[in-house]
């Protein structure tokens, strides 16, 4: 049986890991994975989640099953971070934001196996990956402007106005992934009336809120849509803003009308079983302790926003010395891009350069992760990117 199987292509982003770790330079600088680093070049564990932890093994008594759906308080918690008070939504915890964008899609297709989802051109890779992986069909809207490095807006205009009805559009919430370029507020709602026109249901993956302009800021796109539709998906992870990458822990939101929602959670139930039963727990209840304690709460938000300021400071950081260095201000962008990632502008061949010559790895795509530099590395990869052409 097993000899039928053919070799699967490999995640570029994660080759990159192996890559890194293989490389021997001691002057290496890993601008892959999408993992925040602090200056020392750690991924620290966030202070609130350590207090937790410690308060959570005093007072865990089981670890019995939990429910289908998850901790009820964890998914209320998470629903009011994201859109405040709402009583349209059925959700379900899931293996990390991954997880929540698997079972959407799987909803998807048990409601609609004929639809068509719209993805940014470009998008996370392991988007389109699960879609095909799925045999759904897909399109792409365009997004991404390679001469300004912002976004395409006339170019998505257009290609949205093309969705039929009932096709599911994939929009990143805040922070896009990979190219740092967003949306602006009015861009926005001009999408939005796109959308409702065109009757499409909006998928919103928010796999970054708290790092693009602030934890309410960052969601207010998507508290929009949620406003402007009888139906919406909403695919959300813990993984950066709670630094909880490894302990998995995401939720699907599906918001509907009141007299639908028990179907709708039902079939969430439905599709969390088929897959992995129950979903992870131990992260969710960090989130939750740390969302039901006010000074938990308020440790967590004071360390995120380090982390966001950090990450604003290397952008600025960043594009100084490409200003100076450049004699123009043709990467102001990384300045103006938010999140963890900017999309450079450079060819594959000018990133192959960088990696052999100057030991710098970003995804093939010329994807930076911001988080990954320090003040010492700025100025060394300003001056490599020079040095390749960029
Ligand atoms: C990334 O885009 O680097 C992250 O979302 C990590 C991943 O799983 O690809």
């Amino acid at each position: 049986m097993l000899e039928a199987l053919n070799p699967q292509p490999q995640d570029k982003i994660l080759q990159l890991i192996a890559l890194y770790r293989e490389d021997k330079r001691t002057t290496k600088i890993d601008l892959g994975v999408g993992v925040y680093k602090d200056p020392t070049g750690l991924t620290p564990v966030m202070r609130a989640v350590k207090a937790a932890e410690k308060k959570l093994w005093e007072v865990e008594t089981t670890k019995t099953y939990t429910g289908l759906a998850g901790e009820p308080a964890y998914n209320s918690a998470l629903v009011k971070m994201i859109l405040g008070e709402t009583d349209r939504a059925a959700s379900v915890a899931t293996p990390g934001g991954t997880g929540a964008i698997r079972q959407a899609l799987e909803l998807v297709k048990l409601a609609t196996p004929g639809a068509t989802v719209w993805l940014s051109a470009p998008t996370w890779p392991n988007h389109p990956s699960i879609i095909k992986f799925l045999g759904m069909k897909m399109a792409e809207y365009r997004y991404f402007d390679a001469a300004t490095c912002g976004v395409d807006f006339e170019g998505m205009k257009a290609d949205l106005a093309k969705v039929a009805p009932g096709d599911v559009v994939l929009l990143h919430g805040c922070c896009h992934n990979p190219t740092g370029a967003n949306l602006t507020q009015a861009q926005w709602a001009e999408t939005v009336a796109i959308l409702q026109k065109q009757g499409a249901v909006p998928f919103v993956d928010l796999a970054y809120q708290g790092f693009g302009d602030g934890l309410e800021e960052d969601a207010a796109a998507t508290r929009l849509i949620a406003a402007s539709f009888p139906e919406v998906l909403i695919a959300a992870s813990c993984s950066k803003n709670f630094g909880i990458y490894r302990e998995r822990t995401g939720i699907l939101i599906a918001l509907t009308s009141p007299d639908r929602k028990a179907v709708v959670q039902g079939n969430l139930n439905f599709l969390n079983r088929q897959n992995f039963s129950f979903p992870p727990d131990h992260g969710a209840r960090l989130v939750t302790m740390i969302l039901e304690d006010e000074a938990l709460t308020a440790d967590w938000k004071a360390e995120l926003e380090e982390v966001r300021l950090n990450m604003l400071t290397l952008r600025q950081s960043l594009a100084d010395a490409l200003r100076k260095l450049t004699n123009s201000d043709r990467y102001d962008f990384v300045a103006t891009h938010r999140g963890m990632f900017s999309r450079l502008g450079l060819t594959e061949a000018q990133v192959l350069r960088l990696r052999e010559e100057h030991a710098i790895y970003m995804v093939g795509d010329s994807r930076i992760n911001i988080a990954g530099l320090n003040a010492q590395t700025v100025p060394i990869l300003a001056q490599a990117i020079v040095a390749v052409g960029g």
